[in-house]
């Protein structure tokens, strides 16, 4: 047991991580549950804190395209998309170099690799002699962490330092890619509009279809609040649950003034960045307010209105035959 500290002081952090244990760092997207990346005993920490599967690999994180291929081989195309949008809320899938241990590839021969953009976790990994392995900071299948005090409430007591960097500019988690026989793969939808990748590197783009389950974020159940939500239609909806306290989360639109239905409107004014931002926050906060139900709309399935809606996705999937 810790008793964990939240603070600014990133000589506090390092020193935390040098020896060996975890430390919870804010990046551009959400919040990681970082550990040395190339110490196994670190890296089981981080496994143990969430309640994570051995099998699910994890994100190592570094400060500059240069250092990459310490790490990794990096492609003529993975490089262009590196030097282009790292640090920024894309992780590359490219093929291991033998440093990196097993366990944060979960044996797999590819590693995944990013470069947050949040100044002080990049003054942290600049402090550092050893890149983090990172998954969010979370409790595994719970909504993902956008602010110091997320962490905190769902890890307090198992990890000894929280770098607090105030709230997470996006909001949701990178954007995970592969290159591969002239294409992009698109392995989880993110923080970068997949129009930006094809614009930079002019490939088309395809999304990962293998059935086996390659990152924790295809689980089909994930992200999910403990309060059962459903997606789709709202009017639709609204009818069959008419005697419950009822949470929307909606783009733009309010629905009705019924006094059991409370809106949370993620962006009035339609912008799907606002939108991402707030998504998270807003599930943790509907989690604590005894809601019977979450309703939840579609956003607009482009830009980051699709890392919305697999998110949504996600966190209404264990709850769609039990509501
Ligand atoms: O924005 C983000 O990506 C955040 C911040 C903290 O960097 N990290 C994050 O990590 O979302 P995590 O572990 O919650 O999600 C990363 C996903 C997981 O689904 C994991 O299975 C997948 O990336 N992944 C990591 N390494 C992989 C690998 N070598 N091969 C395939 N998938 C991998
Ligand atoms: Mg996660």
């Amino acid at each position: 047991m810790f008793q964990t500290i939240i603070d600014n002081n990133i000589q506090a952090a390092a020193n935390w991580l040098k020896v060996g244990e975890t430390v919870a760092i804010p990046t551009e997207t959400v919040y990681g549950l970082a550990a040395n990346a190339l110490n196994d005993e670190a890296v089981i920490k981080i496994f143990e804190a969430k309640g994570r599967p051995r099998f699910n690999p994890l994100i190592v994180h570094t400060y500059s395209v240069e250092a990459i291929p310490l790490f990794a081989e990096l492609d003529a195309v993975s490089k262009k998309i590196a030097l282009n949008l790292m640090p920024g809320a894309i992780t590359l899938l490219l093929p291991k170099k033998k440093d990196v241990p097993d366990l944060v590839t979960a044996g797999s021969q590819k590693v995944a690799i990013r470069i947050p953009n949040h100044p002080l976790t990049l003054a942290l990994l600049q402090s550092l002699p050893f890149p983090v392995a990172a998954p969010s900071a979370n409790p595994f299948g719970y909504v993902s962490p956008t602010t110091a005090e997320h962490v905190y409430d769902g890890l307090s007591g198992k990890i000894p330092y929280i770098l607090n960097g105030g709230p997470c500019h996006i909001g949701v988690e990178s954007t995970i890619v592969e290159v591969a026989n002239n294409t992009i793969v698109i392995h989880r939808n993110g923080g970068i509009e997949p129009e930006k990748l094809a614009e930079i590197t002019d490939l088309p783009i395809v999304y990962s279809n293998t059935k086996k389950i390659v990152t924790s974020g295809q689980l089909k159940s994930h992200y999910a609040t403990n309060t059962p939500l459903l997606l789709g239609n709202i009017e639709a909806l609204l009818p069959l649950y008419a005697n419950k306290k009822i949470a929307v989360i909606s783009f733009t639109t309010q629905y009705t003034t019924a006094n059991n239905i409370t809106h949370f409107i993620l962006s009035p004014s339609g912008n799907l960045h606002e939108a991402a931002k707030h998504l998270f926050a807003t599930m943790r906060t509907i989690d604590t307010q005894n809601f019977d139900v979450v309703l939840a709309e579609y956003f607009p399935n482009e830009g980051l209105g699709l890392a919305i809606n697999d998110r949504l996705k996600r966190a209404q999937a264990q709850y769609k035959t039990t509501v």
